[in-house]
């Protein structure tokens, strides 16, 4: 006996007919028809239909994922689909919580290789501009337009846009969604492609580039349709370098995030998102600067440490408490000052649960330093401290070294004048009780120094 199918309805009409007849699966065999038809042949049924009304009941889960299987091509899913209604309507009620059954793991299969169609559709169909309507072209693996049109109506909501495969094509007005025929894939390309592979050159990250990992994901059947995937093997190949360059990253780097108002809340709020150097990724926010504009002395540390990562502000950790001592003693009050680091990302080295301070490279300062530069031109104070190498270094050039220079006042480029003084934190991790003692005096009388410069007119 043979029957043809070509969707739900068809399947089920046949399938109803057959059952009420009581014919064994394997006396049927199913074709894929290519028209919407019950075309039942052969000789009639022997066996007695299941029940003795011939009404066959069938489980909600089979309802829905007849939904679904019936967008796959394998031509064998009509058998499929009808044993396993056939042993459903016979006694085998609970056959689809059998995992480990043939039939059943087979339908699994198929559905997840039908499930994962459908997230391509999502992730794959590329929309390009004409008129006034978006239009996309994608050749799925099954027959799954239906189950994934209706996304793209969720998530465009009052868009004209048309989605053809070549068996069909959904299309919304903004409101409605209908389906029609499908198309052969169109000739040719235009500006819209050209647009699309700029925008994915740009937001391609070299450093995440993992080609197996893509090759699973962007799937060489839908290669053709995209059109950045052309762009990935030139983008592998230079993706070492650039690199190369992000782990090394350039002197000023940070420049072209600066906002063009430099008031210190404006710089602040640009800050957050720079992503000028690699510091930015593992770090949970930048740490900027804090005090008021009005400030005339300004404090330079080297890099936010894990404390201030977490808080989002400067020296609130160990070698905060330090420099909060240090301050009161030399009669400043912190809140009349500015308080800022030469890196404004921490950087560490994760081990275990732990985050270690790592000393920023010199092109971690240099890449960094637009922002120190703004903020001391904003603020205009009339005496900078170095609290530390990698401060000296950023205010003063890579060669500076603190020990000959510590606590004598050295003439700026962007400040009248530059205090170099112990880091905090060097006091903390200074092996002798009296050694720590004399570093905290000579940074106590340094800060004096550089408060008197800050009054001087
Ligand atoms: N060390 C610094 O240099 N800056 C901070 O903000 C904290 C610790």
């Amino acid at each position: 006996m043979k029957a043809i199918a070509q969707d739900e309805g068809s399947f089920r009409e046949a399938a109803r007919a057959l059952l009420a007849q009581g014919v064994r699966p394997e006396s049927v065999a199913w074709q894929d028809g290519p028209q919407l038809s019950l075309a039942l042949d052969g000789p009639p049924p022997s066996a007695s239909p299941p029940g003795a009304s011939g009404v066959v009941r069938v489980p909600k889960a089979f309802a829905a994922l007849l939904e679904k299987m019936v967008c796959h091509r394998d031509p064998t899913r009509w058998d499929l689909l009808y044993r396993v209604l056939y042993r459903l309507a016979h006694g085998e009620r609970d056959l689809l919580q059998q995992p480990l059954d043939p039939d059943v793991r087979r339908l699994e299969l198929m559905q997840k290789a039908i499930a994962r169609d459908v997230r391509h559709v999502h992730a794959f169909v590329r929309f390009r501009l004409v008129g006034e309507a978006y239009l996309a072209w994608h050749r799925p693996e099954h027959r799954v337009l239906r189950l994934a049109a209706p996304f793209f109506a969720t998530r465009f909501p009052g868009m004209k846009w048309s989605i053809v495969t070549p068996d069909e094509s959904s299309h919304s007005d903004g409101n409605t969604l209908r389906y029609g025929e499908g198309a052969p894939r169109p000739e040719g390309e235009d500006a819209f492609e050209d647009l699309w592979r700029t925008y994915y050159s740009s937001i391609f990250n070299p450093s995440r580039l993992n080609l197996p990992l893509l090759a699973q994901k962007l799937p060489m059947h839908h290669r053709d349709t995209l059109p950045e995937a052309r762009l990935i093997p030139l983008l592998a190949r230079n993706a070492g370098r650039r690199v190369d360059r992000m782990l090394r990253p350039e002197a000023g780097a940070a420049a072209p995030f600066l906002p063009r108002d430099r008031s210190l809340a404006s710089l602040a709020e640009a800050a957050r998102g720079c992503t000028a150097c690699p510091l930015c990724e593992p770090a949970t926010q930048t740490v900027f600067g804090e005090g008021p504009g009005t400030a005339k002395l300004v404090l330079v540390g080297e890099q936010p440490g894990d404390q201030e990562d977490r808080g989002g502000r400067p020296f609130i950790g160990p070698a905060g408490d330090v420099l909060d001592d240090a301050l009161k003693k030399a009669g400043i009050v912190r809140g009349e000052i500015y308080l800022t680091n030469a890196v404004k990302h921490f950087k560490f080295e994760p081990r275990g649960k732990l985050r270690l301070h790592q000393r920023p490279s010199a092109r971690d300062v240099a890449a960094c330093r637009p922002w120190v530069e703004a903020e001391l031109l904003t603020l205009q104070p009339r005496a900078v401290v170095a609290l530390g190498a990698t401060a000296g270094q950023a205010l003063l050039g890579p060669g500076f070294k603190l020990g000959p220079f510590r606590g004598k006042p050295q003439e700026g480029t962007l400040v009248p004048v530059i205090i170099p003084t112990w880091h905090p934190a060097a006091i903390l991790r200074a092996g002798l009780a009296a050694q720590a003692q004399q570093m905290r005096e000579e940074l106590i009388a340094d800060l004096r120094t550089a408060l008197a410069r800050s009054r001087a007119a």
